[in-house]
């Protein structure tokens, strides 16, 4: 017996018509960045170990549970990358993109990987859409990277999200924060396990989702009533740039973000179409993270945006419909009937395809009947019957699908003949 092969658990996969969605999103994300001077960095899936450990924080479940860590063959740790910041500050510092500059601005996208426990818009292989800006702290560029996810949501049509914004404050203000955030944890019952998160990060202490914590996390003191001023100024200046560009937010100063690295301002987008998954992206600044990891000392800022929950988001406000999705795609098939229009055919695709439109044609011994019902399923937007007296003549019909109307065109002009038809 051979076995029924399946994909792993929890990762999810993309395949025609929904891809073209999924391509769709890329790419418009892609316009907008390139728009604001962002270029492709494109990085390795796996990464030394230690890049995240120290990068990303041993205090957050996704360094302590959720990396994917393997020995390769020399012996190496090395683990599939969680997230993408830690490996594009680790491209930078290693070719010297900081020399040169200042912001390096860079955007990236692909495959990600945390074993989470998989629910609907949670997966252990999924994807993101990221952007960084690295080098220079102000609070304009800070609104210029959250202006472009809000871009790209609204580009898409979607309606139904919210943009969450705090600060996370400078070192002073986190040290004045932290003094009396661990006076009030201290007062408190704490378990074993959370006692210890307390003493790596007491701030992951508000990520807890019980509801007994949540509640004692109610008369906690808050980050932001411990801003030094210079990032209370600087989280003003973003609230103004930020309506200037007419982007919405509220201030949620209980948001903890998964990754230890963030500093000063701190955003998500979330979507009230998702249930619990409800990130749609996130983000933020990191002043330490390059010094940390080896480089000079500048501040950066960017976001992820996951790319499996817009599509989501998208089919929550009716914005995607999957089945009209390949409709149009099609501008030509071509059915050729007997071996000598075959022989035309491959030769009238090729042309037609070389002049930018999308061209397929029957392969295989099929009926005309079978071509035609062929046609119909991939909507093609025209048919191009060749047979026989197609050849002798070098005319055909070429039929719009749409309302069926048909014009005689000379094989040798075809495309001329599209284009019109089009
Ligand atoms: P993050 O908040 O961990 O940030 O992830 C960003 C987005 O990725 C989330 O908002 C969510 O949409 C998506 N995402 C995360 N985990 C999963 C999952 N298991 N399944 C499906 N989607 C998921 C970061 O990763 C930071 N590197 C973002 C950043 C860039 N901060 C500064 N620069």
């Amino acid at each position: 017996m051979s076995k029924n092969f399946q994909a792993p658990k929890g990762v999810s996969e993309y395949f025609p018509p929904i891809s073209n969605e999924f391509e769709r999103i890329i790419r418009k994300l892609e316009n907008i960045s390139l728009a604001a001077n962002y270029h492709l960095i494109e990085l390795p899936v796996f990464e030394d170990t230690e890049l995240f450990t120290r990068g990303v924080g041993e205090s957050t479940d996704v360094v302590t549970k959720e990396m994917y860590t393997f020995e390769d063959r020399g012996g190496r740790s090395l683990t599939l990358r969680p997230e993408g910041t830690a490996g594009v500050i680790r491209s930078i510092i290693e070719h010297g993109l900081d020399r040169g500059q200042l912001p390096v601005k860079l955007y990236y996208h692909g495959a990600f990987f945390r074993a989470e426990r998989p629910q609907a818009g949670r997966y252990r292989q999924f994807y993101q859409f990221g952007i960084e800006a690295v080098g220079v702290d102000d609070p304009f560029l800070d609104a210029e990277v959250i202006g472009i996810a809000h871009s790209a949501f609204s580009a898409l049509g979607l309606k139904n999200f919210e943009l969450q914004i705090t600060s996370l404050g400078d070192e002073p203000s986190r040290a004045a924060h932290r003094v009396e955030l661990l006076k009030f944890l201290s007062a408190q019952s704490l378990d074993e396990e959370t006692a210890a998160r307390v003493a790596k990060n007491p701030l992951r202490i508000f990520d807890d989702k019980r509801e007994s914590v949540r509640k004692m996390m109610e008369s906690a003191p808050l980050l932001i009533d411990y801003l030094s001023n210079e990032s209370k100024s600087k989280f003003a200046d973003l609230q103004r740039a930020l309506s200037s560009l007419g982007i919405p937010f509220v201030i949620n100063p209980r948001m903890v973000r998964g990754l230890d690295y963030y500093t000063g301002t701190a955003f998500e987008f979330v979507h009230h179409g998702l249930g619990s998954q409800s990130g749609i992206g996130g983000g933020g600044r990191y002043d330490g993270l390059m010094r940390n990891l080896g480089g000079q000392d500048l501040s950066g800022i960017g976001f992820g945006l996951g790319i499996d929950r817009i599509i989501l988001a998208l089919q929550s406000e009716n914005l995607i419909d999957v089945s009209n999705e390949m409709s149009g795609y099609l501008d030509l098939f071509i059915v050729p009937i007997g071996e000598a229009a075959r022989l035309r055919a491959v030769a009238l695709i090729d042309v037609v395809r070389r002049a930018g439109f999308v061209a397929d044609m029957g392969y295989g011994d099929r009926s005309l009947k079978g071509a035609m019902k062929a046609a119909d399923k991939l909507s093609a937007r025209n048919v191009l019957v060749l047979g026989d007296s197609e050849l002798n003549s070098g005319k055909a019909a070429l039929k719009r699908m749409s309302d069926g109307n048909e014009v005689s065109v000379t094989l040798d002009s075809l495309v001329t003949a599209l284009k019109s038809a089009l």
